[in-house]
């Protein structure tokens, strides 16, 4: 029986994706290998084979390419899983409604076009003080409560959690239930059952939270929406859904699984402590050498495609390997090593091309900011066990630790 998650992402060889527990900042070590032997590759199971994509220019050429689709729920291969009924019982129009990171053209454009309004310069900027106060306030209650403290539940996961609840106008007598609500997002290996009412609760919860921002708009994004374009309530939960969904879980393993990185590189953490200005950079360096994206990007072709010499039927699924494609040795000097001083390398980390992160400016600030506060209030800071003891998520489609345990 195949799962929701499964059929819209190939599930490769734990080769490819289970990092090993000695490394955990390096990809698989099948991938490593795997891209050494070229930039795209058959892979995958004999009745579930998918192309996967290990070059850094194939990777551009794939996610700018228009032939491709980004409709993971509606592939040939989706498709041929499960039964009609079965596929149409998973998939209902309302979990559909509004998440147009599955949408190819012109649909997708047409929710691209609303969001990019809503999603300014100017908010992101509006919103810097409040992230940092978002920052100050939750290392406040860390300091008060350690050492030791728990990286994960403390700091990483709130965090993302804040400050998409200040996008999206969350009020603050509801911030609470947000912040459960999303935290439980986290706990990917609960019973599906448990899962499923986890979402369908985040669904009421948004619902709900849109009616309230078309009959007392405010200054956010969902306001903003509901006033200036013409998506419906259900596509404007969807959206709200998506931006949770999407932002949330990336950025809190970021968050964590970049202190550990920095923590773990104590020559890298002592040159940002040293010139704390190297923080934006260090930043896109921790998403290009940590590439949490750990399962890659899927695509299917619409029409034959040819990549890397590779030919592409129309229906086959091809999955862009962030990890290897960020660590490609033609395109970045010295891949495997972490530089924070690293001169702005191009990464595949927020994707590229038309699904590029819409978020990625939010998530740079809250990583900008959290990195930053993180080492100037702890200037001691250190892990609490061995590097061996930390777990990490393994099959995850985005990779990351489950907790970190720190003192300072
Ligand atoms: C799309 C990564 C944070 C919202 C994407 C994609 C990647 C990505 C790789 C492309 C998916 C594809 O091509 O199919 C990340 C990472 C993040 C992050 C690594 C954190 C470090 C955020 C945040 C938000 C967000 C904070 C929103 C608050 C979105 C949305 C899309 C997207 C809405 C879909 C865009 C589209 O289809 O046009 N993200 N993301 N992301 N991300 Fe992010």
């Amino acid at each position: 029986q195949h799962d929701a998650e499964e059929i819209m992402h190939p599930r490769l060889p734990a080769e490819l994706i289970e990092r090993d527990s000695r490394s955990p900042f390096d990809p698989a070590s099948g991938l490593t290998a795997l891209s050494g032997q070229g930039p795209v590759h058959r892979v995958g199971r004999a009745d579930d084979p998918v192309w996967l994509v290990t070059g850094h220019e194939e990777a551009r050429t794939v996610l700018a390419e228009p032939r491709m689709s980004a409709d993971r729920i509606n592939s040939p291969r989706a498709r041929s899983l499960v039964s009609p009924e079965l596929h149409a019982r998973m998939f209902p129009p309302e979990r559909q409604a509004g998440s147009f990171v599955f949408m190819d053209a012109p649909e997708h454009t047409r929710f691209r076009r609303a969001l990019a309004g809503q999603f300014t310069m100017r908010r992101m900027r509006d919103l810097t003080p409040r992230i940092h106060e978002i920052v100050t306030t939750r290392l406040d209650a860390v300091v008060e409560k350690g050492p030791p403290a728990d990286l994960v539940p403390d700091f990483a996961v709130p965090l993302p959690s804040l400050a998409i609840g200040e996008l999206l106008g969350v009020a603050p007598g509801d911030r609470d239930e947000f912040q459960r609500r999303t935290a439980a997002l986290l706990h990917r290996d609960a019973p599906v059952e448990e899962q499923i009412g986890n979402s369908s609760e985040l669904n009421r919860f948004m619902q709900s939270l849109v009616r309230a921002k078309k009959r007392d708009p405010g200054d956010d994004v969902l306001s903003g929406l509901a006033r200036d374009t013409d998506l419906t309530r259900n596509e404007l939960a969807g959206v709200a859904n998506l931006l949770l969904i999407a932002g949330h879980s990336t950025t809190a393993n970021m968050l964590a699984l970049g202190a550990f990185a920095l923590l773990e590189h104590p020559e890298e953490l002592a040159k940002l402590r040293d010139a704390p200005e190297l923080v934006e950079n260090a930043v896109e360096e921790l998403l290009r050498y940590l590439s949490i994206i750990n399962m890659g990007i899927a695509r299917h072709a619409k029409e034959d495609v040819v990549v890397g010499g590779a030919t592409i039927r129309a229906g086959e699924t091809v999955v862009v390997a962030a990890p290897a494609v960020n660590r490609d040795g033609d395109r970045h000097d010295d891949p495997h090593r972490l530089r924070v001083d690293r001169p702005r390398s191009h990464h595949v980390a927020f994707g590229h091309g038309v699904h590029q992160c819409l978020g990625q400016q939010l998530a740079r600030v809250v990583m900008t900011v959290g990195f930053a506060e993180l080492l100037r209030r702890l200037p001691t800071l250190q892990l609490a066990v061995p590097l061996e003891e930390v777990a990490v998520w393994t099959e995850m489609s985005v990779y990351g630790v489950r907790d970190l345990q720190v003192r300072w």
